[in-house]
């Protein structure tokens, strides 16, 4: 489709196109034939949820649910708690008069959680499924089944399966009397979407300065023109029901900060959660079906907690943690989606780059566990049995670390300094911005000693840095080792082939044959160790001739099972012998670089093989091969 068509397209999906009427009974036969329209708040996100699928999470009978896992990571465990909260209070447990309250670490998702839902129930109210209709002109957007008497309540309920709950609000009341002389199936039902900017179905609260706070922010207050027209203050018509509880009716109500609300604000939320009602002066209480989600920081949520006059509201609250992600890997997804999510300018993250930083910040959130060091236990965390530590220990150990997550280095700051770092790297060198992972550890250290926290916090951070580099270290150097070793596949498959004739002699007590001379010659026990000592781990003296056998044995099935053509890396143990052996003779070509002295002809020519590799393989710029080959070459000098 053309972009003037699809924009046109797109132009009537907004509610003044097709705003089908309907009366009461054409929606009574939907609703029994689609009762998920008529769903409660709870119940609607709960299906919104739940139509997105889940699968089964890192650890045993952990589950994630696509709903949240596109946008968050690391979090499947708080998010399964959360979506647990609405499904108990979508069956009609007590839980659906409660005020569902996340708390935890600054940066740490609390308003991303709230966001997703609401959003979500954005795009939900479009579909089929989710569809919700309203009694027209309602300024809460009422459920329509409010129309049916009480009398009938229990019929309705055989009838469409959906039990009624709720009465009109005071404008339809008035409305039905007045427009339609009570008569309840002449009242027009309308479709409606959700959508915070037209506030509809979706509210946020966030307390300003208590001076200029009021309640009629959240009940509404009076509309003074309207209470003219009709000579009462106390008129249905009279209020203006401009109060975000009235316009997230039926949807979320995001309550931000909750506890820098005043008591008496706290009060009102807590009777709209617990009696599904709110109270506004000279009407009475008003029905509404909302789901609240609050969130605090901890010392906030801390403070809340420890108050003995609290009790009562407590009592009222389903409180999750939303603590920081803990797995490096995800760590790296969320800065890359921070970093490149809008999608302005170009940057270039060089592999690993967001690795580095990932490190120090999931070691600063871990908790000491004993006989495991920090370092493994991040590897761990991360999918890597270290040890005699099993991926499967892992719920143990996060059970026994108490407070995990909760503190530490957030990922706001971090992206902010590994943006920072990026652009200035781009104005110094006149390229595009970039990262490598040097800058990204360069600028993190920067970072630390500017920030504002005791002494020993910033030495325990840079000692973190240190860890992370050590890390990073060798990945780099891998990195250009296997970056020059295929563009010396024949090298490699040269020294396989001499390796293997010569352990072949060996084993049997027979003699090689010298390619030129054709004479018979020992085999070249130098050679064989000069690999084997490379191998990881090194094979000692005593066990080579175990070793040997080994070889010959896997390279033997290999080639039986013709599994593929017999490469270096056929046997995985020999191959990094065999890499390890060639890197050691590309060491000098590696400094020459970093020299920049006049290469020889050969040398440039290499150097530009492995530029190529970098570039067209891996992922890497020309500057950043540069850098990683300059950092690499200085490593191997050291
Ligand atoms: N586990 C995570 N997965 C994906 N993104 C995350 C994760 N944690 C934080 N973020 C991202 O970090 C940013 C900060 O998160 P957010 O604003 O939701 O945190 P918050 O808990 O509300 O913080 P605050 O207490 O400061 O209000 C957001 O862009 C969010 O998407
Ligand atoms: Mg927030
Ligand atoms: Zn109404």
């Amino acid at each position: 489709m053309n972009f003037k068509q699809a924009l046109a397209d797109a132009a009537k999906q907004g509610p003044g196109d097709h705003t089908e009427v309907i009366d009461l009974n054409e929606y009574i036969d939907r609703v029994a034939h689609h009762p998920t329209i008529a769903a409660t708040a709870h119940e609607r996100v709960y299906d919104m949820v739940k139509a997105a699928g889940w699968k089964d999470g890192l650890h045993a009978g952990e589950i994630s649910y696509n709903f949240f896992s596109a946008e968050l990571f690391g979090l499947d465990v708080p998010l399964e708690r959360v979506v647990r909260y609405f499904e108990t209070a979508a069956q009609g447990h007590e839980t659906r008069r409660r005020i569902l309250l996340l708390w935890g670490p600054p940066g740490g998702a609390k308003s991303s959680v709230a966001g997703l839902l609401k959003r979500g129930l954005e795009a939900w109210t479009a579909t089929d499924d989710g569809a919700a209709y309203t009694l027209q002109g309602c300024p809460m957007h009422e459920e329509p089944l409010h129309l049916i008497p009480d009398a009938l309540r229990a019929q309705a309920r055989e009838h469409t399966g959906v039990p009624v709950s709720g009465s009109p609000c005071p404008v339809c009341r008035w409305r039905l009397d007045h427009e339609f002389g009570g008569d309840f199936l002449k009242f027009p039902i309308e479709r409606i979407r959700f959508s915070e900017a037209r506030r509809v179905g979706i509210g946020t609260f966030e307390p300003g300065d208590p001076k200029s706070m009021s309640m009629e922010q959240l009940t509404g207050g009076l509309d003074f023109k309207a209470i003219e027209s009709h000579g009462s203050d106390s008129h249905p018509l009279a209020l203006d029901w401009a109060g975000e509880f009235s316009k997230s009716n039926r949807g979320l109500f995001e309550a931000v900060e909750f506890f820098k609300n005043p008591a008496e604000f706290r009060n009102l939320f807590l009777t709209m959660a617990q009696e599904k009602q709110f109270k506004v002066a000279k009407f009475g209480y008003i029905d509404s079906d909302t789901v609240i989600v609050a969130h605090t920081n901890e010392a906030e949520f801390r403070a809340f907690m420890a108050d003995q006059k609290n009790e009562a509201l407590k009592d009222r609250l389903v409180t999750v943690s939303v603590p920081y992600n803990v797995r490096v890997s995800d760590e790296e997804k969320i800065y890359r989606k921070l970093l490149t999510g809008s999608g302005r300018d170009e940057l270039h993250i060089a592999p690993h780059s967001l690795r580095a930083a990932a490190m120090v910040s999931v070691l600063s959130r871990l908790k000491e566990h004993e006989n495991l060091g920090l370092v493994e236990k991040m590897k761990l965390y991360d999918g890597q049995e270290v040890g005699d530590w099993k991926l499967a220990q892992i719920p143990e150990i996060k059970r026994a670390a108490d407070h995990e997550g909760m503190s530490g280095l957030g990922p706001r700051a971090i992206v902010d300094i590994l943006s920072g770092a990026a652009r200035r790297a781009g104005e110094e060198h006149a390229t595009g911005k970039y990262l490598t992972p040097i800058m990204a550890l360069i600028a993190l250290t920067e970072y630390i000693e500017r920030l504002e926290a005791p002494k020993e916090t910033r030495e325990q951070l840079r000692a973190f840095v240190v860890d992370a580099r050590t890390e990073i270290d060798r990945v780099l150097k891998d990195e250009v080792r296997k970056a020059f070793v295929p563009a010396f596949g024949e090298h490699a498959q040269e020294l396989l082939e001499n390796y293997l004739t010569n352990i072949e002699a060996y084993c049997q007590g027979t003699k090689t044959v010298d390619p030129i001379t054709k004479e018979d010659r020992d085999p070249d026990e130098k050679l064989m160790r000069a690999i084997e000592e490379k191998v990881k781990p090194a094979v000692s003296q005593s066990a080579k001739d175990t070793f040997r056998q080994g070889v010959l044995m896997r390279i033997g099935i290999a080639l039986r099972k013709r599994e593929r053509p017999l490469t270096y890396e056929t046997d995985t143990v020999l191959a990094t012998g065999i890499e390890e052996y060639l890197f050691d003779q590309l060491k000098d070509i590696v400094r020459v670089t970093v020299s920049k002295t006049n290469p020889d002809r050969e040398q440039a020519k290499r150097l530009n093989e492995v530029l190529t590799i970098l570039i067209e393989e891996r992922g890497y710029t020309e500057h950043s091969a540069r850098d990683l080959l300059d950092y690499v070459g200085h490593l191997l000098n050291r």
